[in-house]
Formats: C-alpha cells, structure tokens, sequence
C-alpha cells in the first residue's frame, strides 16, 4: 500500500481508551473545517459528546498522527446493528496537514473497512462548497457513486475477500508496531 504521508506521520486505528485524543484532535479544528466536518456549526460540548460515542464494535476510527499526536481522523460508524449493511464515514484533518494526501489514505483505510465489515452502502455527507472533499471522493471513482448536487454521497465497497481480510491485518500489526517504535523514540529522544 503506498503511503504519502507528511514526514513523521503514521496512520493506525484509535483504541477503545483513545476518545480523549479524539476529542481534542476534534477541538483543535479551525471553525470552517469543523463546519464542514460536521455539515454545520456544532457546539463543543456536541463534539465531547460525540466523540465519547465513538467506541464499540460498530465504530472504527483511523487516527494521523504526527509526533503521537492526533491530527487527523476518519470516522465510519455503522448505522444500527451488527445486521445493517448501512454506515457513514466522516474526515478531519487540522488545517495544517490539509492537502498533504492524509485524506487520500484515511478513504483508502475507510474504504477497506467497510468493505471488510460487509457495509455495502456507505454515506458521506459532504456541503455542496467542500471542493477539497469532492477531489477527494472523485480519486476512488470506481468505489464511489457521488452526486455532488446534492450533499450525500455513496459508497459501495465490494465485498470481502480472504485477501481484503488479510490487507486490514496486516496494515493493522504494521500500524501497532509502528505505535510502540513511536513511543519508544519519543522517550529516548534527548530533552
Ligand atoms: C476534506 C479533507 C478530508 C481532505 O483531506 P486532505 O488530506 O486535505 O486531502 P488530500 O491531500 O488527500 O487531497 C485529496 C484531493 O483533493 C484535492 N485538493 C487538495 N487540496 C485542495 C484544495 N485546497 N482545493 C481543492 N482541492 C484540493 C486534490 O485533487 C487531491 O487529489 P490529488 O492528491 O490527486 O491531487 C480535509 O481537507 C479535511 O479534513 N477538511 C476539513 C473537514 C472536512 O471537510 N471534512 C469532510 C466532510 S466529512
């Protein structure tokens, strides 16, 4: 998998004791990135409250972080059960990792765990201004079925495969060994 990342940037899931990183990484957001990640102005407390449900099976996070600190995110959250093949993804990346390709990985990695997780229609709610979103979205034309008339756009990953399984594995070890090589550094780092 080929990963563009800005320098010292790493992409891995968010643990289940990580909704405090993602919390702050939500708040850090600049008024109009806020706006436009969450399709409106919404109130701190709304994003404390929405990031303490990003937890549980039917929620994945992907985390960018940079220097172990959570700069981007992509959220995909399943609508009701286990059983409901209906989810939504939703992107944040602060202003100054904007336009660095984070985004194209983070819908990458979204993208395959959707499809991982048997989600066959996957909605992005996307403001009709949000050019940068919609360049985006366009780069996974095979994957995405987008009307940027309106401001919903669908996903329709294909289905799993044995091989698809085996991607979300191993990007997932790679992004734990990662994670622990980060920490490691950063305590060794002279002061
Ligand atoms: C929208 C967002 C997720 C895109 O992620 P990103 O990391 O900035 O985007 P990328 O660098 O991967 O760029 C994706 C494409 O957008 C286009 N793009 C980049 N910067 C752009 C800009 N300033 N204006 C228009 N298009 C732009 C490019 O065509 C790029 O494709 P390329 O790499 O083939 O040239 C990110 O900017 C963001 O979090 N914005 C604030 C919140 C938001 O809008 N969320 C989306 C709604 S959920």
């Amino acid at each position: 998998m080929h990963e563009p990342l800005p320098d010292g940037g790493m992409i891995r899931k968010l643990w289940i004791s990580e909704t405090d990183a993602y919390c702050d990484h939500l708040l850090r957001l600049d008024l109009e990135s806020r706006r436009r990640r969450f399709s409106g102005a919404v109130s701190d407390d709304f994003i404390a409250s929405h990031a303490s449900s990003a937890t549980g099976l039917s929620v994945v996070v992907h985390g960018f972080f940079v220097g172990g600190i959570l700069r981007g995110a992509a959220e995909l959250r399943r609508f009701g059960s286990l059983l409901i093949r209906e989810g939504e993804a939703a992107f944040s990346i602060e202003q100054l990792w904007q336009s660095h390709g984070v985004g194209t990985v983070l819908l990458e990695r979204t993208l395959l765990s959707a499809r991982n997780r048997g989600i066959k229609s996957l909605q992005m709610h996307c403001l009709a201004d949000n050019q940068r979103m919609q360049q985006l979205a366009r780069k996974f034309e095979a994957d995405l079925k987008f009307d940027f008339g309106s401001v919903v756009g669908e996903v329709d990953p294909p289905r799993y495969t044995p091989m698809s399984l085996l991607r979300e594995a191993v990007v997932d070890a790679h992004g734990v060994a990662n994670a622990i090589l980060d920490v490691q550094s950063r305590i060794l780092k002279p002061a």
